[in-house]
């Protein structure tokens, strides 16, 4: 009797065990999945504002931040980032997808690589670090945010926007709805401050909507302001009711 007890616990036990491993591992791939591609974009001025540091005449242009497949990452750790792969993209790496923080690049492009790049790598158009890079840096030049944004009228100024208005000129341009980030207000009276633009590709590379089909998980939080509401630290979806301040290059705010 006790025998089958103890039988009966540990089937139980290895049931339990075999489950779990099962259930972590759908976790792990299921956070491989992804449906949209985001090409995301910097204000070089906002993001030293961030960290001023080591930031010493930041580019006067949005710079590329990534190319990033929904929120999947890290998906293949074994894939080492080598910079030897990409060497005859660099002249343009250099200008287009610099570090704004640091002056060692490849740090930024190891990093958006690893997190990014091997998750980007499952459709057969990016299934290379060469093809990934030159990928990103295609739609960034076939797109030209900055061309969008001064035909609008939409350019560095002491004086602040709209964010209907930023969006207008991004919607009659592409046709599609960005994701634009914002360093939330330092309190009450200040403006937002704008600093990045994501624009949104399917898979198949046909401009998209960025804001549909995004589960509202706990992901989803994070993009909210509410949740990092008076903290200068990081970005968050631009509040459409605050004025919003576009910063020149060399103008010191607050
Ligand atoms: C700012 O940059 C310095 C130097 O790289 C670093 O030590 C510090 O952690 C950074 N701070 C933030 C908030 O990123
Ligand atoms: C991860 O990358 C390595 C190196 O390119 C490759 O050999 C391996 O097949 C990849 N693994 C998966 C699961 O794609
Ligand atoms: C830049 O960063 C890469 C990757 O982290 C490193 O291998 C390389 O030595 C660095 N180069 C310099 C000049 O610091
Ligand atoms: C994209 O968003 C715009 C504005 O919100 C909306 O009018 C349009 O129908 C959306 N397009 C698609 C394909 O969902
Ligand atoms: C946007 O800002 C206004 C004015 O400060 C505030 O009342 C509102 O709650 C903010 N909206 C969000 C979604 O945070
Ligand atoms: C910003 O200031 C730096 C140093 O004062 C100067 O070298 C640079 O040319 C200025 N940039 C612009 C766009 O005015």
């Amino acid at each position: 009797m006790k025998c089958v007890v103890a039988l009966l616990l540990f089937g139980c036990l290895c049931l339990v065990f075999s489950y779990g491993y099962v259930s972590q591992e759908i976790f792990e791939r299921s956070k491989h999945i992804w449906n949209k591609l985001i090409l995301t974009h910097h204000w070089p001025v906002t993001v030293c504002k961030m960290n001023n540091s080591l930031c010493k005449d930041p580019p006067t242009v949005w710079t590329l931040h990534g190319l990033w497949p929904g929120k999947a990452n890290m998906c293949n750790k074994s894939w080492p980032f080598k910079i030897n792969e990409i060497q005859d993209l660099l002249p343009e790496m250099i200008h287009l997808w610099p570090d704004i923080l640091h002056p060692n690049a490849s740090q930024l492009w190891k990093h958006e690589w690893l997190k990014h790049g091997t998750c980007a790598a499952k459709l057969d158009c990016m299934n290379s670090e060469h093809k990934y890079f030159s990928k990103a840096l295609e739609l960034y030049k076939k797109y030209d945010l900055n061309g969008a944004l001064v035909k609008f009228g939409i350019v560095p100024s002491t004086s602040y926007y709209q964010m209907k208005d930023i969006k207008a000129a991004i919607m009659k341009t592409y046709g599609v709805m960005p994701k634009i980030q914002c360093l939330p207000p330092d309190c009450g009276q200040s403006p937002q401050i704008l600093g990045q633009i994501e624009i949104c590709f399917t898979k198949e590379f046909e401009l998209r909507n960025c804001t549909e089909g995004e589960s509202k998980s706990h992901h989803f939080l994070k993009d909210t302001p509410v949740d990092c509401s008076l903290k200068q630290e990081d970005f968050c979806v631009c509040n459409d009711t605050l004025k919003t301040y576009y910063p020149p290059v060399n103008q010191t705010w607050n």
